[in-house]
């Protein structure tokens, strides 16, 4: 059958998406893009803000409309939130809960048989983490693998300890297979990541951590660029930033969600980090790490965020070498504590402290990738087309790099000479690729053929 997928939300739901469509190409159905006529759309959403919960039903009405006659499939974090809610649009036939995500083809094929709309939504309280496998990212050149899911932590803003569960944690012995597997397939990077990857291995018996994990994937004799993704700052210890120092296997790359950076309201959100303890992390990580990108979440206009508050968040990442920072305007979610917050922030004052942070946030940024002109990068080249008929490489410090070179490079790692910076990458010359010695980057590498097994290529 032709079937659609698209996602809302963050990039363990997008892994998510990615592991579902390799399965169902695996399986032999025709994968089509969403904008096209399909038998059966499949809707990953997501419910962090009130935004998304809107960008999910909008996605859901557009597949309808698109082909009324299709099966309408409406799984992830706004289906968990709001079942009753995503079944009374009208074309959706089957509203599957983040724990029945696994089995959703397994689904499709029962509601496709049987013709009947169905209501699908467990509790998120299981103890085991779903086994989906890798999947691969939409430039097809590297793959996630999810290793944790779910979060024990309740900060006051967050839904989504209800619609992800508890901590779970996938055995290390699993993901040293996957990461070997991966590797044997020739993806050149694999990004580790989860809901809450820095509690990692806490629920396992005997428990493990992180830092043991990474340790145990860089000893691995062969092993691809390994990238982390999304760490709380309380959680990114000293053996963790000496493997981002010591080891060429980790890329210079790390996600931290910061919040805010005023210690009033970061109490008030119930981190577990101060905003001293940011700085202290973020300076250690620029001295320890050189070239590290450290990118992160902020957040504006949570409840009581007067203009002092702000301007202790603004003031604070302005002094941090900061590569990057989205930036979310807070969004009340029933069911949390700060929807019930007297001092709610008016939204046109968010929208002002958004635009600030995000002119600042694009500044950094713009510096951040000027320090690289004139060195070379080491980086993966995407399975995209970049501007003007370019290729697109990524660093490992998360630069997007692009120039002009052979297609058959793609899915390979290449060296690249950075010769300008741009508002939005950087501009450089293929020099060689960097493994293996040979500096012929129309030779044949066994060790990089990229894309071949797994089904998924
Ligand atoms: Fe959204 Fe669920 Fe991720 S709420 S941000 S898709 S965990």
């Amino acid at each position: 059958m032709q079937i659609a997928f698209t996602t809302v939300g963050c990039r363990l739901n997008q892994f998510e998406t990615d592991a579902l469509r390799g399965r169902a190409q695996a399986e032999g159905h025709e994968v089509v893009p969403f904008g096209a006529m399909a038998e059966v759309y499949v809707i990953n959403t997501c419910t962090i803000t009130a935004e998304a919960d809107a960008d999910s039903r909008q996605l859901v009405r557009q597949a309808v409309r698109r082909n009324p006659s299709a099966l309408v499939v409406v799984t992830g974090c706004y289906a968990q939130a709001a079942p009753a809610a995503v079944a009374a649009i009208p074309g959706v036939d089957l509203v599957l809960g983040n724990g029945e995500k696994p089995q959703l083809l397994t689904y499709v094929r029962g509601a496709s048989e049987n013709g009947g709309a169905r209501l699908l939504v467990g509790q998120t309280t299981g103890r085991q983490i779903d086994d989906y496998g890798p999947g691969i990212d939409s430039d097809r050149t590297r793959a996630f693998l999810k290793v944790q899911d779910g979060c024990n932590y309740h900060c006051s803003f967050c839904i989504v300890p209800e619609v992800r569960g508890p901590n779970r944690s996938q055995r290390p012995e699993r993901i040293l297979d996957e990461i070997r597997r991966l590797r044997a397939a020739g993806f050149p990077e694999v990004v580790l990541t989860g809901i809450h990857l820095g509690t990692y291995g806490r629920d396992l018996t005997p428990p493990a951590s992180l830092s043991e994990l990474c340790q145990r994937i860089a000893a691995l004799d062969e092993v691809p660029r390994i990238r982390l993704s999304s760490l709380d700052p309380h959680e990114v210890k000293p053996e963790l930033v000496r493997l981002l120092a010591d080891s060429p296997r980790f890329c210079r790359h790390i996600h931290l969600p910061l919040q805010s950076g005023d210690e009033r309201i970061l109490r008030r959100m119930r981190r577990g980090h101060t905003a001293a303890q940011f700085r202290e992390l973020v300076e250690c990580l620029a001295a320890d790490v050189p070239g590290i990108a450290v990118s992160g979440d902020v957040i504006v206009g949570f409840p009581g965020e007067d203009d002092q508050a702000f301007q202790n968040t603004y003031d604070l990442l302005e002094a941090l070498p900061i590569a990057g920072m989205h930036v979310f305007s807070y969004s009340r979610r029933t069911g949390t504590d700060a929807a019930e917050y007297p001092d709610q922030v008016p939204k046109v004052v968010k929208a002002e402290r958004s635009r600030a942070l995000r002119s600042l946030v694009s500044r950094k940024a713009q510096a951040f990738r000027g320090r690289f002109v004139g060195e070379i990068l080491e980086v993966v080249v995407l399975d995209r087309d970049g501007p003007d008929g370019l290729l697109e490489g990524l660093s490992d410090n998360y630069l997007r790099i692009w120039f002009a070179g052979d297609p058959a490079l793609r899915g390979c790692p290449a060296r690249v000479q950075v010769e300008r910076a741009t508002g939005r990458g950087l501009l450089g010359s293929l020099r060689d690729r960097p493994f293996g010695g040979s500096s012929d980057v129309g030779s044949e590498d066994a060790a990089f053929v990229p894309l071949a097994v797994l089904g998924v290529a």
